[in-house]
């Protein structure tokens, strides 16, 4: 069955108030292929040209969370008229969203597509990732000996902890729209602290950021924001929280 859950947050700032939306979506790519009609004719034409089904799945698990996430911020658009392209580094570009200057951040791993729509005067970015024992050692040899002491102080399994991290790299780097293809010490975080259900993290360089983390089962989902920015997140955690674990984890 598919599960889509979407909704919108709240983004306070002290002197401001932005609204943002999410969509976390579980599909298989038959069931993906259903909704079809909500990719403009131009995704369309490069979806065609997909050749492995599991790139056309990743592909419409993030074009389409990202649309039914913009549909959740502006309930008047015609998802199939808004076109999200790939920027030169892969990033991803709403147009035609003529109403509002919205943008979004996608990300999907193994039939979990999660997407936020968002101001364009409000970055944010997300990430989420499989915690994989084989991954850990790789993923450790990537981060700084301050991010790994870091990790030891957290009550969390080591391979989540590491996973963790990196998602909140990830994030980062999709905020920056350079993706990783930069020196990854630039990213290191200089806090991990445990609040509540939630991990959070500032940057130790991109000191206007900070991360939010929250992990369920294997998956770590990290959410990077402005820093001094509130967000109304407890819905959309509960639900990351419901789609994984309901989704045989
Ligand atoms: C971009 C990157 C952080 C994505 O992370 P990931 O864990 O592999 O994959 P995720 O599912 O979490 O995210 C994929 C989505 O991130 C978004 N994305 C890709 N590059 C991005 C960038 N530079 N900035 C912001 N978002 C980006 C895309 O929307 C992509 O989904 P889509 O291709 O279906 O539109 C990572 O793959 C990377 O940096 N790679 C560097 C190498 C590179 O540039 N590859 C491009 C292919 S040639």
């Amino acid at each position: 069955m598919m599960l889509i859950h979407q909704g919108k947050f709240t983004l306070k700032r002290e002197n401001s108030m932005h609204a943002a939306a999410f969509c976390i979506l579980h599909a298989s790519l038959r069931q993906l292929t259903q909704h079809i009609h909500l990719l403009h004719p131009e995704e369309r034409s490069y979806y065609e040209t997909l050749k492995f089904d599991k790139r056309r799945e990743s592909y419409l698990l993030g074009r389409i969370s990202a649309k039914k996430a913009i549909g959740a911020l502006s309930v008047f658009e015609d998802l199939g008229k808004i076109a999200i392209e790939a920027g030169i580094f892969q990033f991803p570009v709403v147009k035609y969203a003529v109403t509002r200057n919205l943008q979004v951040s996608i990300t999907h791993c193994e039939g979990l597509g999660i997407a936020l729509s968002y101001p364009e005067v409000h970055p944010l970015g997300l990430d989420l990732e499989r915690t994989d024992k084989a991954n850990t050692e790789a993923i450790k040899e990537q981060l700084t000996p301050g991010e790994l002491a870091l990790m030891k102080t957290v009550p969390l399994p080591e391979d989540i902890a590491c996973t963790m991290v990196w998602t909140m790299k990830e994030a980062l780097s999709k905020v920056l729209r350079t993706g990783l293809t930069m020196d990854l010490k630039l990213l290191e975080i200089q806090s991990l602290v445990k609040e509540g259900d939630l991990y959070t993290s500032h940057f130790k360089h991109l000191i206007q950021y900070r991360a939010i983390s929250c992990y369920a089962g294997t998956h770590v989902c990290s959410i990077v924001v402005p820093g001094k920015t509130t967000p109304d997140l407890e819905e959309f955690w509960g639900y990351f929280r419901e789609t994984v674990l309901g989704s045989g984890e």
